[in-house]
């Protein structure tokens, strides 16, 4: 059952963050309205990188979140796509006869670790969020179905999977879509009343602690050891040089590294 009451359809979009962001500044979209696209031209990632997915491969999905009725404090923002990706680890952990199971690395990209690939990790999905006029955008992109011929021009990132890869269950995209909105409605309701449990929930599945990270950041790229998450969500990186609060605002890459 969808929390989130209008939903909106499109075989074909530039991106559906853009498309709800314009349509909440001209007042076509409200607080919980969805925008899923079969197909996006122009489909963005975190850090004005391109998003691409193969027609019908994704779910690529919007929601418009008004932080005045969902009583979230401007502080809480950066944690609402912890709220999402959390979301998209839950449904895809929920198939039963998952091969690997999914993880979490900060902020909000749902990996696969190792199942015997070479990679260190493959990224399942991601989320961006955008403010526009006090309201948030979060957006959604899942790799859902593997396309029976991937287009090297077409730029898919590096290491994908896909979560038809991981069980033998269909994995249908409307319920898929219904299960995680679900999800993100009763994150989001945590994060208003108690942000503290909200953590702990995206703890419990956040492969990042423990790691040697590379922190690229404003041109600088350093290294340490992921110790955990600050109050704020802040990834806590201790090195030689001290004690870091890694904002993910200011963050290009987050990365394994090799001892
Ligand atoms: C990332 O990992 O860089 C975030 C990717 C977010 C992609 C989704 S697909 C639906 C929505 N529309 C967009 O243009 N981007 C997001």
């Amino acid at each position: 059952m969808n929390p989130f009451g209008d939903i909106r359809h499109f075989a074909e979009i530039d991106s559906t963050n853009r498309w709800l962001r314009e349509a909440a500044t001209t007042g076509n979209a409200v607080h919980g309205t969805v925008a899923i696209a079969d197909r996006q031209t122009a489909g963005r990632g975190r850090l004005d990188r391109a998003w691409i997915a193969p027609p019908g491969s994704a779910l690529l999905m919007s929601v418009l979140i008004d932080p005045a009725v969902v009583s979230l404090p401007v502080d809480r923002w950066p944690m609402v796509s912890f709220c999402m990706a959390f979301a998209v680890q839950e449904v895809a952990n929920g198939f039963p006869d998952l091969r690997t199971p999914v993880s979490l690395k900060w902020p909000n990209d749902v990996i696969v670790i190792g199942d015997g690939h070479p990679v260190a990790y493959r990224k399942l999905s991601g989320v961006l969020v955008e403010v526009s006029g006090g309201r948030l955008v979060v957006g959604v992109g899942v790799n859902l179905q593997r396309p029976a011929h991937i287009d090297p021009s077409l730029g898919v990132a590096a290491s994908p999977v896909w979560l038809c890869e991981l069980t033998n269950f269909p994995v249908e995209r409307g319920a898929f879509a219904a299960a995680v909105l679900a999800s993100f409605a009763t994150g989001l309701d945590l994060l208003a009343s108690s942000p503290g449990l909200l953590l702990d929930r995206y703890r419990t599945v956040l492969s990042t602690i423990g790691w040697l990270v590379g922190i690229e950041s404003h041109g600088k790229t350093w290294t340490g050891e992921a110790v955990g998450l600050d109050a704020g969500g802040r990834l806590v990186v201790v090195n030689d040089e001290g004690t870091h609060h890694v904002d993910a605002s200011e963050v290009l890459h987050v990365r394994p590294v090799s001892p």
